[in-house]
């Protein structure tokens, strides 16, 4: 089936403190954001990608991003919001399912998409990529509560895989009912649909913090390897 591609990159990165969103920061010699793109435009049987990006961005212009087939599409004040700006445009009938993967995980590995589309397809269920939580888990504010246990515990990662037409009233109702989604899955919990966990690599990070973009460099430089 056809498989549309989101790209929500339109976040101001706030936690990263470098002056410029996280997806425009160079990661040995390319944005964040092509480093992303590249990932999923390697992959043939994906579809078209729509990317989001802020109404105010200053930096997509001057990347080679800009020459490409990549569509553009306007952010919203939150992950959610821009994510449906950009499903309004995808028509579900020419493709049946979409993929949504963040702009600040430029470390996704063809293995690990293949294996998540593999698995929604075949079963017909929207799924994600999770890892497995690995340190023993509190509950609290200054104090611990309680030790959760962590047997069932994932990092949902993305990419996030659904049939548009699901995604698409799961996000328009949540938000039309003030429901705080921070990832595609959410709000397909909140509608009650089946989401599989898919287990994928660890290493699929998400450039959040400054010291993350070290790390994200060690990572590409041993996949080179
Ligand atoms: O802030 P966080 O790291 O959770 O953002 C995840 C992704 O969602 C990023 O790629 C970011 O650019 C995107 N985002 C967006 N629109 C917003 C907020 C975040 O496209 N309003």
């Amino acid at each position: 089936p056809a498989i549309a591609c989101i790209i929500p990159a339109a976040g101001i990165g706030q936690r990263m403190q470098a002056g410029k969103p996280k997806q425009y920061l160079s990661l040995q010699g390319k944005t964040i954001l092509e480093h992303s793109v590249a990932r999923l435009a390697a992959i043939p049987s994906l579809g078209p990608i729509w990317l989001v990006l802020a109404a105010d961005d200053a930096y997509f212009d001057a990347t080679p991003l800009a020459q490409s087939t990549v569509t553009r599409v306007k952010g919203g004040a939150e992950r959610m919001h821009s994510v449906l700006n950009a499903l309004h445009f995808i028509d579900e009938h020419q493709y049946p399912w979409v993929l949504v993967h963040d702009a600040a995980r430029p470390l996704v590995r063809q293995s690990d998409i293949s294996l998540l589309l593999q698995r929604c397809i075949d079963t017909g269920h929207g799924g994600i990529l999770a890892c497995r939580v690995r340190d023993t888990m509190k509950r609290g504010e200054r104090y611990v509560s309680e030790t959760v246990d962590r047997e069932h515990l994932w990092h949902a990662l993305t990419p996030q895989l659904f049939p548009t037409a699901l995604l698409k009233a799961a996000l328009r109702d949540a938000i039309s009912q003030g429901i705080a989604v921070t990832d595609e899955a959410s709000a397909m919990e909140w509608a009650r649909h089946t989401v599989l966990l898919v287990e994928g690599r660890s290493d699929n990070i998400k450039i959040t913090q400054p010291t993350d973009l070290a790390l994200a460099a060690f990572y590409l430089e041993q996949m080179a390897e």
